[in-house]
């Protein structure tokens, strides 16, 4: 199993280009399939979740080339199955979106029922009311969602609860349905604009994603295109954190500024500077942090992925600070973690009530989830000594070269996976 070591109390100095975002990425891939030309995607995330992806969809056969580590070509011209095998996807949550697609293209889909980050019990109904309101039969059996339709047509959705993955997956099959959808009550984050954008790049026509009614106008087939996926917010959220936790000077790169607004304010408001370029943003910590309030809400509020990463930094601000967490119920399990680097946080409910201490100090630490991991990360770059974050291939879900992106900033963090090597690591840096 590998480990991350860190040697923490380094400022972060530099610049860091981020990726393509994962969840923007993992729909549109799914999407792809669609299509029976040739798709090319450019800025894909290197990161696990999106190599579980392709390699599903190629074992249902469509026909996938990795010219780069970047780029993806998908031809879903020679796809011979609607049932995804649970072997391959059984790790991924966004095995969801395989039903979307699956189910616009060709009326049937079979996908086990989706894994993932365990943050909350995650139903899928939303999705299910949706593909039924358009049309489909769909039931659960052993494990599996069928979902089976003789025609689909379009329909009147209100979704009841705001769901990134249900918005994106109905607009998925009802683009290729007969006839005019109507989401009410969308999601708007920048993923769900990019998947619309995709789709629309194929000759989908669906208008006022980004708002929270999103109309689609199904047509009958799909072409080819070549599409570049939005930058991560969410990567690039984890650096402006680390730059901040660690009293540094960072510039993010490759970002689209307005997507970053509600991080942003978080981090002017807790003492930091922050400058907007036309594509980065430059996060400057020069003084001890402030405590502050943070709520988790759907995009344009303040996100449910990076509330980790701003839980650990205000873990050594200056007061008491409470986090809402108002998405999942079971996004904590990164508290007792920290509490053994020396945070002072109890959580009640969905709440975390952090009072700041001075110093956090290096531990051994287990990351429960992807941004909890990141979190954790992130608080043994500011604390003194050595921290070992085990279990990273939560993190190796959704950051690029973590390791990697940091060291160019000053950090001292190597990935391990042996004692040997942590102790060799701590030879090294002193
Ligand atoms: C996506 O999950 C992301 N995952 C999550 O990122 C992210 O935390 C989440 O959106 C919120 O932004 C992917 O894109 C693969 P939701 P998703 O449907 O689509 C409830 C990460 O760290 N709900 O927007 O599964 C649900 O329980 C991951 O990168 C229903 O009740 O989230 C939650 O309370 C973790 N019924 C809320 O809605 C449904 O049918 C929002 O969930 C669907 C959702």
């Amino acid at each position: 199993m590998e480990q991350y070591v860190i040697k923490g109390g380094i400022p972060l100095v530099g610049e860091v280009g981020i990726a393509g975002a994962k969840n923007a990425a993992l729909p549109i891939i799914s999407a792809a399939i669609m299509s029976d030309e040739m798709v090319t995607l450019e800025n894909l995330p290197d990161v696990n979740d999106i190599n579980v992806l392709i390699e599903s969809i190629e074992k249902i056969g469509a026909h996938v080339e990795r010219p780069d580590r970047h780029t993806v070509r998908i031809n879903g011209s020679t796809i011979q199955s609607c049932a995804v095998d649970y072997e391959s996807i059984k790790k991924i949550r966004a095995s969801y979106y395989l039903l979307g697609a699956l189910l616009g293209k060709y009326q049937e889909a079979e996908v086990p029922l989706p894994g993932g980050c365990n943050i909350g019990s995650r139903p899928i109904d939303q999705h299910l009311k949706g593909f039924r309101a358009i049309g489909a039969e769909v039931n659960i059996s052993h494990g599996t969602i069928i979902a089976r339709a003789k025609k689909m047509h379009g329909a009147h959705i209100f979704m009841d609860v705001v769901s990134v993955g249900a918005t994106i997956n109905i607009m998925m099959a009802a683009s290729r349905a007969e006839g005019r959808t109507i989401i009410e009550n969308a999601a708007k984050e920048p993923h769900v604009v990019d998947a619309a954008n995709f789709l629309n790049s194929m000759g989908a026509d669906i208008k006022g994603a980004g708002t929270d009614v999103i109309r689609i106008n199904g047509v009958p087939k799909f072409h080819g295109c070549v599409y570049s996926i939005v930058p991560d917010m969410i990567e690039a959220g984890t650096y402006m954190f680390a730059a901040a936790a660690t009293k540094g000077d960072v510039i993010v790169k490759n970002v689209i500024p307005k997507h970053l607004e509600a991080i942003t304010a978080k981090l002017i408001e807790i003492g930091c500077e922050v400058e907007e370029g036309d594509d980065s943003v430059r996060v400057v910590a020069s003084k001890r942090l402030m405590r502050t309030h943070v709520k988790t809400m759907p995009y344009p509020g303040y996100p449910t992925d990076m509330q980790p990463q701003i839980a650990a930094v205000l873990s050594l601000a200056q007061g008491t600070s409470i986090v809402t967490e108002s998405i999942f119920e079971n996004r904590f399990k990164y508290v007792d973690e920290l509490t053994r680097m020396g945070a002072n946080i109890k959580v009640e409910g969905n709440t975390a009530i952090i009072d700041g201490v001075p110093q956090l100090t290096g531990a051994r630490v287990s990351s429960p989830d992807l941004r909890a991991g990141a979190a954790l990360v992130i608080a043994g770059l500011a604390a003194e000594g050595f921290t070992v974050v085990d279990d990273i291939v939560y993190i190796q879900r959704g950051y690029e070269d973590f390791e990697g992106k940091l060291s160019n900033l000053g950090a001292e963090i190597r990935r391990v996976s042996t004692e040997d090597e942590i102790r060799k690591f701590e030879l090294s840096v002193g």
